[in-house]
C-alpha cells in the first residue's frame, strides 16, 4: 500500500458541565458530543522515517513533530502492536479546522491518523480498541473515532453514542481573530469559581459541583426540535472563555440578535457556534454575522456526521 487518506470532522460540546479539578489536573465533565461537516484530511505514506508536513488553515501554528497529536498517536498505536509490519509513515494534515479553536481539531487530527495507519499497517484493531489507544493521546480523540452525538464522561473519552434520531441540525461557526488555550480556560474556570461569592449568588459561574447530563437537552435531541435543542445550549467553560476573550460576548450577543436558536462557545473557544432553524436560516445568519464584523470568518455546517473514516487507500 502506498498511502491511506482519512478524513475527520470537528466536535461541537451541546453540553459541557464541568466539575471540580481532580488530582490529576483534568475535571470530571459529563458532555454532549456533536460531529459536524468541517473536516480535516491525514494521509500516511509509508517513508524512511516518521515526518509531517501540515497545511491548510492555520498550519503554521500547529507542530510539526514530535509533539503533534497526530505523530504522538501513531507511536501510542505501534506500541500497541508491536508484532506488525508498523514501518515509519509520512503524515500528511489538510487542515480546516483552526487551531486552538475549541473544535478538537488537534485531537481529530490523531483520531485520523490512527485509523489511517490501523489500515495502512493491516493492524486489525476495533474501534474500540483504536479508542483505547486514542484516551491516551487527548480527551477528545476516542470521540473524533467515533462521531455522530454521544455522552462524553470522565475526562470526556467515556463514551455512550446517544439516541438521536436522524435530524440534522444546522450551525454556524463563528471563528475568532485569536486563539485560547485549553489548560488555560479551564484555570479561569476554577479560578472564577474559587472567587465565587458563597450561597446562591447572582454570579454567572455555576459552582463546582458533580457534573450532570440535562435531561431537557437529550430530551429535545431525541425529539429532534431545534429550537428546543437552541435553548438548552449550555457550556461551564463559556464565561471562563469571555472571561479571557472579552470579545466573544459581542459576538454570541451578536448571532442571538440575528435569529439564531441558541449560542455557545465551541468548548474552551473562542469559537462561537450559532443553531439555526435549516440550512436557508443559517444561511442568512452566516451572512448578516460575517457583515456584523464580529468575528473573523464564518463557516456553515451540519451534523451529526460520523466520526474518522479511511476515504482512499492505494
Ligand atoms: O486531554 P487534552 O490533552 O485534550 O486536555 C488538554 C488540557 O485541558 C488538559 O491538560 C487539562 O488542562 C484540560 N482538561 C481538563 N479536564 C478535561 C479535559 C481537559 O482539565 N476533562
Amino acid at each position: 500500500m502506498t498511502g491511506v487518506t482519512a478524513r475527520v470532522p470537528a466536535k461541537l460540546n451541546l453540553q459541557l458541565a464541568v466539575g471540580p479539578p481532580r488530582a490529576d489536573g483534568y475535571h470530571d465533565l459529563v458532555t454532549v458530543f456533536h460531529a459536524v461537516s468541517l473536516f480535516d484530511q491525514v494521509t500516511v505514506e509509508p517513508a524512511g522515517r516518521d515526518g509531517i508536513t501540515v497545511t491548510g488553515e492555520g498550519a503554521d501554528r500547529v507542530p510539526a513533530d514530535q509533539d503533534n497529536l497526530a505523530l504522538r498517536a501513531i507511536a501510542a498505536l505501534r506500541a500497541a502492536v508491536p508484532d506488525r509490519g508498523t514501518a515509519a509513515v509520512h503524515v500528511t494534515i489538510a487542515k480546516r479546522i483552526p487551531v486552538a479553536a475549541g473544535l478538537a481539531g488537534g485531537s481529530a487530527d490523531a483520531a485520523a491518523a490512527l485509523v489511517a495507519c490501523n489500515e495502512l499497517w493491516a493492524a486489525g484493531l476495533t474501534q474500540p480498541q483504536l479508542c483505547g489507544i486514542g484516551a491516551t493521546v487527548g480527551s477528545d480523540v476516542a470521540f473524533a473515532l467515533l462521531g455522530g452525538t454521544a455522552v462524553g464522561r470522565g475526562r470526556g473519552e467515556q463514551l455512550t453514542p446517544a439516541l438521536a434520531p436522524a435530524t440534522q441540525y444546522h450551525w454556524v461557526l463563528a471563528f475568532a481573530d485569536g486563539q485560547l488555550s485549553t489548560p488555560a480556560v479551564y484555570a479561569a474556570l476554577d479560578r472564577l469559581r474559587a472567587a465565587r461569592p458563597a450561597g446562591p449568588a447572582e454570579s454567572e459561574v455555576a459552582p463546582a459541583t458533580e457534573p450532570n447530563l440535562d435531561a431537557a437537552l437529550m430530551s429535545a435531541l431525541r425529539t429532534g426540535d431545534a429550537a428546543r435543542v437552541g435553548q438548552q445550549l449550555s457550556n461551564d467553560l463559556q464565561q471562563a472563555a469571555v472571561s479571557l476573550f472579552p470579545a466573544l460576548r459581542k459576538t454570541l450577543t451578536a448571532g442571538l440578535e440575528l435569529g439564531a436558536l441558541g449560542a455557545l462557545v465551541a468548548g474552551s473557544g473562542p469559537t462561537c457556534v450559532f443553531l439555526a432553524a435549516n440550512a436557508e436560516r443559517a444561511l442568512e445568519l452566516a451572512v448578516s454575522l460575517s457583515g456584523a464584523g464580529v468575528c473573523r470568518s464564518v463557516a456553515r455546517v451540519s451534523g451529526p456526521v460520523p466520526g474518522a473514516a479511511v476515504v482512499s487507500a492505494a
